[in-house]
Formats: C-alpha cells, structure tokens, sequence
C-alpha cells in the first residue's frame, strides 16, 4: 500500500507532480483558467471587492500563499486567518466579500464553523476541498475540489501542493476578470503551471540526497529558525510547521526583515537557519540578512535556484531547486522544506506518519 517507499510521507511527496496534474489539467480551457464547471465565472469574480481565506494549519499555510499571489495580481486585498480566530471574532465580512475555505478533509470543526459565520453574515463562501462529499464540500456556495488523492501521512504534503495549485488558478483567473493582467499575460502563467509537475519531478530528483543530508545534521538540534521575505516567507511558516510535526523540534518562521527587531538575539552556534531565498527582487536583502545570522555563528542551509552560487561567508549547506518562472516558485521551494523535515524526522526515528498528539482531521475544537 505504500507503493514501495518506507513511509506515506515520502509516497505522498513523490506524488506530488500527479496530483497537480489532477487538479489543474481539467481546469484549464484553450489555455485559460476554467472554474465555471466549480460554479465560478468571470462575471461572478468581478463582483468581490475583498477576498478572506480561513483554514487551519498547513491549509492556512496555503492561504498565505494564496494572499501573496492573488493581491500581486489582482490588486483585491486579501486576509488570511487562522478559523478558530475568525469565529469568535466577530469578523468585518459581509456582502461583496468572498470568503475561501481552504481544507483538506474538510470536516475541521474550526473550519467548518468559520464558513457556517461567514455565510450568516452574508459573504459568498468558495470551499477548497480534498475530500469528497465532505460536510465542508457539501456546504459552500462554490467549490473546488483538489485532486491530492487520499493524503495518509498525518502532515499534508500533496495536499498543500494541489492547495496552491488552485491558489493559482483562480488568482489568475481572478486578476483576469478583474482587468489586472491581459489574456496574453494569463496564459502565459497558466502555461507555466503548466509546467510545475515537471519542474517538482525535477527538483525531487535533484536535491533528494543533499536533503537528507541535511536532515542528519539537524538530528540534535533543539530549536531552528526559518527565514525568507515575500513568498518565500509564506513558504517557510509551512517548512516550520512540517519540521515541528514530525520531528518534534521547535522551530519559527520569521520575515526576514523582522529578525533585527527582536529574535536575533537567539542566534548562536546552536540555533541553526533555513533561509528561503528564491524571489529574485528580493534576494539581496534576504542574503544580508542570511549573512548575519551566519556572523553570529548560526549553522545556515540555503534554499535558493540553481542560479545562485553563494559561498562559505553566506551558507554551510546549500540547496539548490530548479531555475523557474519566480512567481511560481513556492511550488518548487517547499519540496527541500518538506525532504528536511521527513530526514530529519527519520534520522531522530520518530514516526513519521503517525506523530505524537496529532489526529488527521480536527473534528473537535
Ligand atoms: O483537513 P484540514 O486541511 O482542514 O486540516 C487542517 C490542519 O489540521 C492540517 O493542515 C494540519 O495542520 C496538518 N497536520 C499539517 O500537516
């Protein structure tokens, strides 16, 4: 049943370019996003006048992914929350708002309620779903669903990736229907899309090893900071979160900008950094930032593209995923953020798909 790996984690990891294809192939119509089949038009989109995503967890993860993505190109302000601060919040939703639910099985009792909420206060509500005929699936007023396949592993690997996938599709599609980007320019990044399950069969072939690596060195570490600006910071709250699943280290995301206003004071020799640093206009500040955790002695790895050559002042490890289309990156970039998590899991011999404490669907709050 796990097809030959040791573990879901790594099985599911390795579907990852499958299940992209699944979701976004059926999506796309003479070369532009299609989500009317989802109940999705371009009229409709031209209505919302501001966006909310509300999930839990890695599925909020992918919100903020969502958030970066769909305000670059849409310029539609976007807000992301965690649902079980949403629901208790009384939250500024109403009418002309659209309101998306981002969850993978789709019964998160937070979730759930936080749609139930936005619905009572007359926001349209569009849900992200993996599993089918889920109370969350069954209740919104659009849907789209994920096609992951069953995710097994308790920490979401594929199904964050096809989360994004969609986030994608529709930012396109809504950036479109906005006015924001020409039919030119959205087919052209839904051709990229296009292109990602190839580019993350690619990376997964190339830095398997120097991500295993990684993770024996990270094997006593008790806490770890991850760094990134942009994007790239988006990603690494989801590389953290994935490291402290299954690995039981803590670790943080920081913006990278944010370190000098308070948390680098904890770095020494023992604390060591993930930088991400794959977004072009902003990797010079990203790496003045690497190179001075790096001078107060922190053990750094480097995620960047295939470009970028850095040397000893900068990173101990390097790792370095395929060049690509940089909006797209994320896609490419949490492969090593999920690999270093799963080595170094397997290195401390924890069980990986099944951690301490955590249930696979949050069905109570
Ligand atoms: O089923 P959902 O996507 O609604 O679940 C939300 C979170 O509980 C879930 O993403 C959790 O954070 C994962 N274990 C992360 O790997």
């Amino acid at each position: 049943e796990k097809g030959g790996y040791p573990h879901f984690m790594i099985k599911e990891i390795h579907e990852q370019p499958d299940s992209i294809k699944r979701t976004i192939i059926p999506r796309i119509v003479n070369g532009m996003p299609d989500l009317s089949e989802c109940g999705i038009t371009v009229e409709k989109l031209r209505e919302f006048k501001n966006i909310h995503i509300v999930a839990c967890g890695t599925a909020m993860h992918a919100g903020m992914v969502g958030k970066y993505v769909i305000e670059q190109l849409a310029r539609v302000p976007v807000n992301v929350d965690i649902a079980s601060e949403f629901r208790y919040r009384n939250p500024l939703v109403g009418e002309g708002d659209l309101v998306i639910i981002i969850s993978q099985s789709g019964e998160t009792a937070d979730s759930k309620a936080a749609m139930a909420l936005a619905k009572e206060y007359g926001a349209k509500t569009l849900a992200i779903v993996n599993a089918k005929g889920s109370s969350i699936a069954r209740e919104a007023d659009m849907l789209i669903y994920t096609h992951a396949g069953p995710e097994i592993a308790v920490a979401s690997t594929k199904a964050y990736m096809v989360q994004i996938a969609v986030m994608y599709l529709f930012a396109f599609q809504f950036a479109f229907a906005k006015g924001k980007i020409t039919e030119e320019e959205c087919k052209s990044l839904v051709s990229s899309l296009l292109e990602v399950p190839d580019k993350v069969k690619e990376t997964l072939d190339k830095i398997m090893d120097d991500c295993q690596y990684v993770g024996s060195t990270l094997i006593n570490a008790d806490s770890l900071l991850y760094i990134g600006r942009g994007l790239d910071y988006a990603l690494s709250m989801e590389g953290s979160l994935k490291l402290k699943e299954i690995s039981y280290i803590h670790s943080e995301s920081y913006a990278a900008g944010e370190l000098k206003h308070g948390t680098i004071s904890l770095i020494t020799k023992d604390m060591p950094v993930i930088a991400v640093a794959t977004q072009n206009q902003l990797l010079e500040k990203t790496i003045s930032n690497v190179k001075e955790v790096k001078a107060r002695g922190a053990y750094v790895i480097l995620i960047c593209d295939e470009d970028n050559t850095f040397g000893e002042d900068v990173a101990d490890q390097i790792i370095q995923v395929p060049k690509f289309r940089e909006e797209l990156m994320p896609m490419l970039a949490i492969v090593p953020l999920q690999l270093i998590a799963y080595y170094t899991a397997l290195s401390r011999g924890n069980d990986i798909d099944k951690p301490r404490n955590l249930a696979k669907s949050v069905t109570v709050e």
